[in-house]
Parts: C-alpha cells; structure tokens; sequence
C-alpha cells in the first residue's frame, strides 16, 4: 500500500461531550491527524445509519461515530440506541462488501481531549492499513443497504432494538439477546436482497434465473423476493422470452 495514502475520515461528534472533547484537544493543543472533517450533532443517537452508507457513497475512507461515556448521555439514553444501531450497520457493511472495521464507534468526554485526540490517531493508522476505499461495484450495494435502513420495518426494528431488549414486545414477551439478534439480521438481509433485486432490475429487464445469478443465491429465493416486490408495486412483469417471464422496476 502506497506509503503517502492519508485517509478521509467522516467523523460525528455529540455536542455535549465528544465534540467539547475536540475543543478540549485544540485548546490544549494536542496534536491528531489532520485526516477528520467533523459533523456535529446534538446526540451520537441522532446518527442515522443512511449517514454511514452515505459517508461510503461519498468516498470517505472511514467514518467515526463519537458520543458521551455510556451513563452520560444527555438524553439519557441516545447512546445506548447508537451502540445497537453501529452494530447492524456494520454487519450490512460486512453484506455489501466493506471492511466492518471502516467504521468505528467511541466514546469521549468534554475533559477528554488527549483521548479524543489517540482515537483520531489510531482510528487514522487503522484506515491506512486498511487502504483507500473504493466504491466502485459497490454502489448498487450501497444503495440498496440506505433502501434497506430507511424501509419501515427495519427503522422500526433499529429504534425499538433497546426496548424489545429490556421490556419485551407489546404482548410483554422478552426475547433473549440471541433471539433478537436472529430476528433483527435476518430482517436486514431479506431487505437488503430485496432491494438490491429492484435496484438491479431498474437497468434492464431480467428473468429470476438471471437475476439468481447475479446476486448469487438460488432461482427459489429470487421469485419470493420478486412476488414480494410485485405485490408492493416495485417490480412488474415486462414480458417472455421464449416461455421465461422477465421482470422490471416500476
Ligand atoms: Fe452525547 Fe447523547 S448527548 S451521546
């Protein structure tokens, strides 16, 4: 790897602490990488995960997530909701096609400003270990992953992980963590193919056999995925070829 490659990193920083510990390291001039353009935010849970995918999209090599210390959260709680989200986001990562590792959640306090500063450190030598990030071919995935977290159901898996965890679902059933896990994954890969399926078919009409190929899964799990589509209205059927239904968006 070229020696002089020096990263983009995106970094979101909470007002109340991480971004105070960033003033605390310029103010006490310690130095960190010049490698950080930061975004600030009144709360890391206001990190949406379509903000990662779109740091990628914008060809950031890195995106760091910055909050109080679990317990200091100024809205109680927004750190513990980021700590679920981070996680999902980085295995949908790990679907597309990107080192999970690109992204990294810490926590930083406002009289934290040498930690601030060693995390921006490391977190810069780890990106250029990793290597430039290059989206190309990634992009559909990508789209498909912001599709995926911005669908009804997944926001509304992603903001209640927490409480289903600690209070159980409306009918009071508690799931163990490995239950949520199980449900919550599986539920981002479904709408993640099912996106990436309508996301493929917008270029050209294509048969379930091709789009199997394609994606890399059997012609069975592509037509339920295409009779989901339909039935919602995002891909229709655009004609045979020979006796083979072919499919497209819209
Ligand atoms: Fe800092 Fe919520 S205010 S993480």
């Amino acid at each position: 790897m070229a020696s002089n490659f020096e990263p983009k990193i995106l970094a979101f920083s909470c007002n109340w602490c991480s971004y105070a510990g960033a003033d605390m390291a310029g103010v006490s001039r310690i130095q960190y990488p010049p490698n950080i353009r930061i975004i600030r935010l009144m709360c890391s849970g206001r990190v949406d995960p379509v903000f990662i995918f779109q740091s990628f999209l914008c060809a950031f090599d890195g995106v760091l997530v910055l909050g109080c210390h679990p317990g200091d959260c100024h809205y109680l709680v927004g750190n513990y909701h980021t700590e679920k989200k981070m996680n999902r986001v980085r295995k949908l990562l790990e679907i597309v096609g990107i080192e999970p590792e690109r992204l990294l959640l810490d926590w930083v306090s406002a009289a934290e400003g040498a930690r601030f500063a060693q995390i921006v450190s490391s977190f810069t030598e780890k990106v250029k270990d990793l290597g430039p990030f290059r989206k190309d071919g990634l992009e559909q995935g990508l789209e498909a992953a912001k599709a995926t977290v911005q669908s009804e159901r997944i926001r509304w898996l992603l903001g209640k992980e927490l409480d289903l965890l600690q209070e159980g679902n409306v009918f009071g059933e508690k799931l163990s963590s490995s239950e949520i896990d199980l449900l919550i994954d599986t539920a981002l890969k479904d709408e993640y193919l099912k996106n990436l399926v309508s996301l493929i078919l917008e270029e050209k009409p294509l048969s379930c056999k091709e789009i199997a190929s394609l994606v890399g899964l059997s012609p069975m799990a592509i037509s339920s995925y295409l009779i989901d589509l339909e039935e919602s209205g995002e891909v229709s059927l655009h004609g045979f070829e020979g006796k083979t239904p072919k499919y497209i968006a819209g």
